[in-house]
């Protein structure tokens, strides 16, 4: 969703302010802009609708010379998508820029009756509000501590004035803040990602929280503006993480090194010898373990289905579990109540979705326990959770989502596997799985390279349809529901994923050969079943695709492409992988912006 940058320091500001917006372009956004303020204090405002490319042309006309400014990829909520809607926006002497929604602009606009508002924006407003408060004698940060008093919703901002040409000020509430400390040089972000290169030490600031930041120092202060202690911290990862590599796109990037991040999913968790899996840093004591009678797993979009899928493995696990998976824009906002013994999985890749952070707040106000799945270190869910653990997939910048999937649904199963230990769980079954999971790594690898080629040809075949369903019964179930989201997202075809058994019961209407069907289909004890659902789309003129990991059984159907895996219970995570490969062609076919496909965001930090 929309990104913030900030700098001040030594270099020219322009230039390290549209750096750092190019590391947030992953995020999705529909215009850009940056301020920045020259050595005469003199401000310079560059705005652009479409890609970072376009800002730099409108820079490259009348450069900026200064070393301070701010910078933002806007996704657009209040306003359309105009050069005159992006941020930043100025009203007298504050320029802001600005992540979140202000629920109440609408109240605080007829307050503020005689501005004179350029765009539709709630963004100006909260300028217009800075800048009333923002009178003769008012230092910014008290300008700015008591507009936000004023404000409801949520806010990351980054706000400086020519009066104040020593420091940028920034603060949030519920949209995430980043301050990298450099040498001589401070630089702003709304996402750790955008400061590697500059600096790898780091403020995170809390909600509630604003900081002043000037060359030499950051000061913290809350609301009231007491001083608070700020530690900064390491930024994990690197540079390269966030480069293409060597591939022609992130997805695909991300996709074929699915084998290497999840070996860092599994580092020292699974013991393939003893056949046992442990997940550290759930804070839960072996007591709690124990009794343990309940898990609810809350996600958005493949984070939910990643919890689908680990859901049907800890019900095989854990003999005296109930487990439920919600999706969290749903759950925040019903009558749930939580059984005493139980504990929330909050499931996110970015760490920042709204929903699953306000479900995480209802949660613990509930008194139950919970622990983050979480990819992006440092992020807010992960800040606020009981205890959890990272998925280390790395950096995902591509906006669909493939290889935390996988890491989700890993770091889940090991979690399942240290509770069904304590609760006198299968035990063959636990050393099955953690067999499998040693050989997972290899056997993406051999998955993604066999069949690359073959998939780009089905693509090929298939990029002309309009319209497609998936199916899958039991642990294929969840990946065809993943499998449609990754095609529609990406591709912009019309997909839908249901429970092959649903077919006959509705979908099975939509049937003709203007469809493609996919069937991931499991050799297990539901193969005949599967193979009857696909006989009936056969029949109904259908065309077919199939996913499969039986290698020895006849299946009839357009398109086949067999898994040859020893893996049996993890081989869903598989028919995923030849999935995703599957939406990146057809998304490339179809000559869509296959990394930041239309009107989405990477990470959905707003209702
Ligand atoms: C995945 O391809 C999607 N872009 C989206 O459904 C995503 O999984 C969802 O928004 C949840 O994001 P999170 O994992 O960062 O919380």
């Amino acid at each position: 969703m929309c990104g913030i940058v900030g700098y001040i320091g030594k270099k020219t500001a322009q230039d390290v302010l549209l750096t750092s917006l190019k590391r947030l372009e992953y995020r999705g956004y529909d215009s850009a802009g940056i301020a920045t303020l020259d050595d005469d204090n003199q401000p310079q405002l560059a705005r652009a609708v479409g890609k970072i490319s376009e800002l730099e042309q409108v820079v490259q006309q009348a450069p900026h010379a200064g070393h301070l400014g701010i910078g933002h990829t806007r996704w657009a909520t209040h306003g359309g998508v105009t050069t005159v809607n992006a941020h930043p926006h100025h009203v007298g002497d504050i320029w802001l820029v600005h992540n979140g929604i202000i629920e109440n602009y609408k109240d605080l606009k007829a307050e503020l009756s005689d501005v004179d508002f350029a765009s539709d924006t709630d963004t100006e407003v909260l300028a217009a509000l800075i800048n009333r408060e923002y009178t003769a004698g008012v230092k910014l940060q008290d300008a700015l501590a008591k507009a936000l008093k004023r404000v409801r919703g949520t806010y990351g901002v980054a706000v400086f004035s020519p009066r104040e040409p020593e420091h940028i000020v920034v603060a949030r509430l519920g949209s995430p803040l980043v301050i990298g400390v450099g040498q001589g040089e401070t630089i702003i972000a709304s996402d750790a990602s955008a400061l590697l290169g500059y600096t790898r030490e780091a403020i995170y600031l809390n909600d509630g929280e604003l900081a002043v930041c000037s060359r030499d120092n950051v000061d913290v202060f809350n609301l009231n503006l007491q001083h608070l202690n700020a530690h900064a911290e390491t930024i994990q990862g690197d540079l390269a993480q966030i480069q293409k590599g060597g591939y022609d796109h992130f997805l695909l990037k991300e996709i074929m090194e699915q084998a290497n991040t999840l070996q860092n999913t599994l580092s020292g968790r699974i013991d393939p010898q003893a056949g046992t899996m442990r997940l550290g840093g759930t804070n839960l004591s072996p007591q709690e373990l124990k009794t343990l009678r309940h898990i609810v797993i809350v996600g958005c979009g493949t984070a939910y289905y990643a919890g689908l899928l680990a859901s049907y493995y800890m019900e095989q696990l854990i003999p005296d579990i109930t487990v439920e998976v919600v999706i969290a824009s749903e759950y925040r906002y019903r009558s749930f109540h939580l059984p005493a013994h139980s504990v929330a999985l909050i499931v996110s890749q970015s760490g920042e979705t709204a929903d699953t952070l306000a479900c995480l707040r209802e949660i613990k106000k509930r008194g139950t326990k919970t622990l983050g799945i979480v990819n992006v270190v440092g992020s807010t869910i992960a800040r606020e959770v009981d205890g959890g653990t990272y998925v280390h997939a790395g950096p995902e910048i591509s906006v669909a989502s493939t290889k935390a999937f996988t890491a989700q649904v890993v770091a889940m199963l090991m979690f399942a596997g240290m509770v069904a230990e304590s609760h006198g769980g299968n035990k063959a079954l636990i050393s099955e799985l953690t067999q499998e999971l040693a050989m997972l790594p290899a056997e993406i690898d051999n998955t993604l390279k066999t069949h690359q080629q073959t998939i780009e040809q089905l693509a090929k075949k298939y990029a002309k349809f309009d319209d497609a369903l998936y199916l899958g019964r039991d642990t294929a179930y969840p990946v065809a529901l993943e499998g449609a989201l990754k095609l529609k997202e990406v591709s912009y075809l019309h997909a839908e994923g249901y429970a092959s058994g649903e077919l006959k019961h509705g979908p099975i209407a939509l049937v003709d050969e203007t469809f493609f069907e996919v069937f991931d289909i499991l050799d297990n004890w539901l193969f005949e079943k599967s193979i009857g659902g696909l006989h009936e789309v056969r029949a109904r003129g259908g065309k077919t695709i199939v996913f499969t990991n039986a290698t020895d059984k006849d299946i009839e159907a357009d398109d086949i492409v067999r898994l040859n895996t020893p893996i049996k219970h993890l081989a869903p995570l598989l028919l995923n992988n030849l999935q995703q490969l599957f939406a990146y062609y057809v998304a490339v076919q179809r000559g869509n912006d296959v990394d930041q496909p239309r009107n989405l965001a990477k990470s959905v930090t707003v209702e």
